[in-house]
């Protein structure tokens, strides 16, 4: 009976157990309520035929080697920097994540920190509870508008596109960084403006995250890409935390060379940067960008569905790569 290992628990994928049991495969839990620890999820893959990953997971050439049954690794996850591709295609294991399932809900999340550092949402619930409102002031915490502004995106794929049609919603102006320029018909729709990093950075009165972790986009946004924002510019990161320089991003804060940021991706997640932890300017979100019921139910059946493929010797459906 092929082994089919799940990193962690999905409970609200109510489906998931009957799927893989009317398919004859034995499924085996790591880690209930938490995350594996990455001993007990080598150990429990040794012998396994496919793997359903957490973005936590990591990977790499030295645990595929301890796996030599392993077929397919499905990354509960669109992101995939945690997967070593070279050493998955050497050892000839099929790689697939979950792209288009989620993509609404990660736009609704980056909007959602938007609106909150613009509007300085946190600091009122905040003062509120605190029990510091006293009536309407004419001068209480003023926050920034957002239509007419310059939306900036680095990076416009299905995520990117999905949020930038939020900030054309909201009247913004939709400019964009992306290796290649968008299908005509995209631009049409968002009246989308293709730009270099530097004028993007220049331009943006909020610059938006949505590009893949990969070398090249590690620390992207470094001390010295920050000092060229606007000091009136926020910044949104739903993407992954190390694309951003973390402690360049505090010193930059605290000099004021940008207004303010949201973040729900950490450099060296889960920790969070101190200098971040205590700033009024910054909305801080424990990498929500997929958490809803309805995308994680979906995102769970495509991963088993991906694995249920490679097993019976077929293409799965969104294989990376
Ligand atoms: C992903 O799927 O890569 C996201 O980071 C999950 O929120």
């Amino acid at each position: 009976m092929p082994k089919l290992v799940l990193s962690r628990d999905l409970p609200f994928a109510p489906s998931f157990d009957l799927a893989a049991a009317t398919r004859g495969l034995e499924v085996v839990t790591v880690a209930t309520g938490r995350s594996a620890q990455p001993e007990e999820l080598r150990e429990a893959c040794r012998d396994a035929h496919a793997l359903i990953s957490m973005l936590s997971d990591r990977v790499d050439a030295d645990f595929l080697a301890a796996c030599p049954e392993l077929r397919v690794v499905a990354n509960y996850a669109v992101g995939y920097d945690n997967l070593d591709l070279a050493a998955a295609r050497r050892a000839g294991i099929v790689l697939t994540n979950t792209p288009d399932v989620l993509t609404e809900a990660t736009a609704d999340i980056a909007f959602a920190l938007l609106l909150g550092v613009a509007r300085r949402v946190r600091e009122g619930e905040r003062l509120l509870r605190a029990g510091h409102f006293h009536g309407w002031r004419s001068d209480m915490l003023l926050g920034s508008e957002l239509h007419g502004r310059v939306f900036g995106l680095i990076g416009m794929g299905r995520i990117g596109a999905a949020t930038a049609r939020r900030a054309r919603g909201f009247g913004m102006r939709v400019h964009y960084c992306n290796r290649n320029p968008v299908a005509p018909e995209l631009a049409a729709e968002l009246s989308a403006e293709r730009r270099s990093l530097d004028e993007l950075l220049a331009e943006a009165d909020v610059l938006s995250v949505h590009c893949p972790l990969t070398p090249e986009t590690h620390h992207l946004l470094n001390a010295e890409r920050l000092a060229q924002l606007k000091p009136s510019a926020i910044l949104i990161n739903t993407a992954r935390g190390p694309v951003v320089d973390e402690a360049a991003l505090v010193d930059a804060l605290s000099r004021g060379a940008l207004r303010g940021a949201g973040l729900d991706v950490y450099e060296h997640e889960p920790r969070v940067h101190p200098g971040l932890l205590e700033r009024d300017d910054v909305m801080l979100l424990p990498h929500l960008g997929s958490a809803t019921t309805e995308t994680r139910a979906v995102m769970a059946e495509l991963a088993l569905a991906n694995c249920l493929a490679v097993l019976a010797g077929e293409q799965p459906k969104t294989p990376i790569g």
